[in-house]
């Protein structure tokens, strides 16, 4: 049997996060069975320690040791609370695999989450930066959020509203010590259109001779799609997309647009900014393929750091600085990080 939690002291999280860099926490909590957490929480080694919640170790870069407690939520189960033939909602706990609840979902003929197939971490991570790729949010999809609220000392049933999400933004992650997710509730569909308007996703699925897809062949072409664009982080060490497209006033995006017509530039969070790709401006400055040691850019895609081996999370950060620098010099345009940095703060 299981045990309902564990602690480990001193614990190695090389092999917990995707970049694969060296990392230890001085306490590891797994807790499988989510009703023990409240129990787990307050054990005398962890007071008054900082909690780091993990779960696949895909968005976030170690620039230094864990300051506290990671806690690892460890429960798996997959269940479909109510079917009535058109919407379905399925409830997972936080610690399944995001890629393996998007494949089972697609088996049982449920759209909603086929556009984020391979996207590397858990189920309980996904709101957090709220996970998105060709066209879909994972927000748009979420019914409700269960986590423990560290603040009230409660569980709480946060619903999408609440959750706050915007590009790769949410609740969650502005409040960032405040709640430990346990379980993500989903809103999905068996009726639905599919949603084909991202560049690319429909010519794959063309290329596939897939003129009517369901759920099933729309993952494929993600997944093809992915594979052939993203290095897998089974692979070599990497966290996606390590900036996140900068949203820029309009203003500035005609600017810089009429200086380069091939820069992409979409829609904003809200009224009058624009989206930009941080991918074809680092593209533009130089970078791809770039390596400085084991430290370097995926050759494939501007916008993935990755690990060639033996880097640091300190020389990983050195190298996004400048990046970022470089993107500001010529285009006059911030990136941030998209992963969540550990032991290090991006400054401005
Ligand atoms: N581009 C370049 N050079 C590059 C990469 C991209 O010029 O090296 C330009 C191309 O013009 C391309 C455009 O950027 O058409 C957009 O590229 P892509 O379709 O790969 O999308 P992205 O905006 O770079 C975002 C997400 C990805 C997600 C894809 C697909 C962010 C930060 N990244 O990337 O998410 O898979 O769209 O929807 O929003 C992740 O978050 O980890 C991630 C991989």
């Amino acid at each position: 049997m299981t045990a309902l939690y564990q602690l480990v002291r001193d614990a190695d999280l090389t092999a917990r996060n995707t970049f694969r860099v060296p990392a230890r926490a001085p306490w590891l909590l797994q807790v499988n069975d989510s009703t023990t957490l409240p129990d787990a929480l307050v054990l005398d080694q962890l007071r008054g320690l900082p909690l780091l919640p993990l779960g696949g170790g895909s968005n976030l870069l170690f620039a230094g040791d864990a300051p506290g407690a990671v806690l690892v939520m460890g429960g798996r189960r997959v269940e479909l609370l109510h079917d009535d033939g058109g919407r379905v909602r399925v409830r997972a706990e936080a610690g399944a695999e995001w890629h393996g609840l998007v494949m089972w979902s697609v088996e049982q003929g449920l759209r909603g989450l086929e556009n984020l197939a391979l996207i590397p971490g858990s189920v309980g991570a996904a709101p957090i930066q709220n996970i998105g790729a060709y066209g879909v949010e994972v927000g748009e999809h979420i019914a409700a959020v269960e986590a423990w609220d560290l603040q009230a000392g409660g569980w709480v049933r946060l619903d999408r509203t609440a959750c706050a999400f915007g590009y790769r933004d949410s609740a969650f992650k502005r409040q960032p010590g405040r709640w430990i997710v346990a379980a993500v509730e989903f809103e999905l569909s068996r009726t639905a259109a599919p949603r084909l308007d991202y560049a690319g996703l429909a010519d794959e699925l063309a290329a596939m001779g897939a003129s009517a897809p369901g759920p099933r062949e729309v993952a494929e072409a993600v997944i093809r799609i992915r594979r052939r664009k993203l290095p897998d982080p089974a692979r070599v060490g990497n966290a996606g997309s390590f900036f996140k497209n900068p949203i820029v006033p309009q203003a500035l995006a005609e600017a810089l647009r009429a200086a380069h017509p091939a820069l992409p530039v979409f829609p904003g969070d809200a009224a009058g900014t624009r989206k930009l790709s941080a991918g074809w401006l680092i593209d533009a400055c130089g970078w791809k393929g770039f390596r400085d040691g084991d430290a370097g850019v995926s050759a494939g895609h501007a916008l993935v750091l990755v690990n060639h081996g033996r880097a640091t999370g300190l020389q990983l950060l050195d190298l996004a600085r400048r990046i970022a620098a470089s993107v500001r010099e010529r285009f006059g345009v911030a990136l941030e990080p998209e992963p969540r940095l550990v032991g290090a703060d991006w400054g401005s």
